[in-house]
């Protein structure tokens, strides 16, 4: 462990909701290998088919209104709770498990699963129900127009000023549970070794994409090696 940080960046993926029950994307039987990415996360699919875009994200919305936070969203929480420092939890996921787990300094860079967006005025609003053709927006009323408030391949990710922002301060920059295969999450690491001052943490089921570039690798479940990682940190900090 390196000496103790005062800026740490904690990016999640998919990974570290898996034993949360929710699918990840690449893995054997992950999200990827039952979809076409093309036909359920574009614009391009949507406009295409929207009702089986809306199917595709109904399901997995009523499949995340079942599931429950892990002990590594909880050690996350906690981290963010006792650590003095500047912290920041970057995530790709959609899901809501690390607020249910009590996490507040958190940006979602690929949207919220419990959220919906108007195509035509840009509303945002909580939504847990399923999303059809037909419901109008509240707020300009124009029906057919909402769509999950997801951001899709092609799409811009959302928050990057503060991302960039907290990765040029950095001292500790932590990836947990992702395969390091989509851009621009996947380049932080190298962003911010090219700064040269934090201490790269890759942790995860198997390396990464990326995994050469981290400084430390802890592979394992994220239930166990995340907690592991949180309690030790915390006794150094
Ligand atoms: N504990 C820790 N890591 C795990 C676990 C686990 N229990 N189970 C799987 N993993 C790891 C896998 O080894 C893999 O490296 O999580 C990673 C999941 O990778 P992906 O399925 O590619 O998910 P992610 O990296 O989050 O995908 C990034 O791609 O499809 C888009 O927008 C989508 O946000 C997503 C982005």
């Amino acid at each position: 462990m390196t000496p103790r940080p005062r800026s740490i960046v904690v990016l999640t993926g998919a990974g570290v909701s898996a034993e949360s029950g929710l699918g990840t994307f690449r893995d054997k039987d992950g999200l990827w290998t039952k979809y076409d990415l093309q036909d359920v996360a574009t614009p391009e699919g949507f406009a295409r088919n929207p009702v089986l875009v809306h199917d595709f994200y109904n399901a997995r919305r009523r499949n995340l209104v079942e599931a429950t936070p892990n002990a590594a969203h909880a050690a996350l929480a906690e981290l963010e709770r006792r650590f003095d420092g500047d912290f920041l939890l970057v995530t790709q996921n959609v899901d809501d498990l690390h607020e249910r787990a009590g996490s507040q300094k958190l940006l979602h860079m690929h949207g919220e699963l419990l959220k919906i967006r108007c195509e035509r005025c840009d509303m945002v609003r909580p939504h847990r129900d399923d999303l059809d053709l037909v419901t109008a927006c509240p707020a300009c009323g124009t029906a057919g127009s909402l769509r999950p408030h997801v951001v899709w391949f092609g799409e811009m990710p959302l928050y990057m000023d503060a991302i960039d922002d907290a990765l040029a301060l950095c001292d500790l920059f932590v990836s947990i549970g992702t395969s390091g295969q989509v851009y621009p999450a996947a380049g932080f690491v190298a962003d911010v070794r090219r700064r040269g001052q934090a201490h790269t943490v890759e942790l995860n089921l198997d390396p990464s994409d990326g995994f050469s570039l981290f400084a430390e690798k802890i592979y394992g479940p994220a239930t166990d090696v995340v907690p592991a990682f949180v309690q030790r940190l915390l006794a150094t900090t």
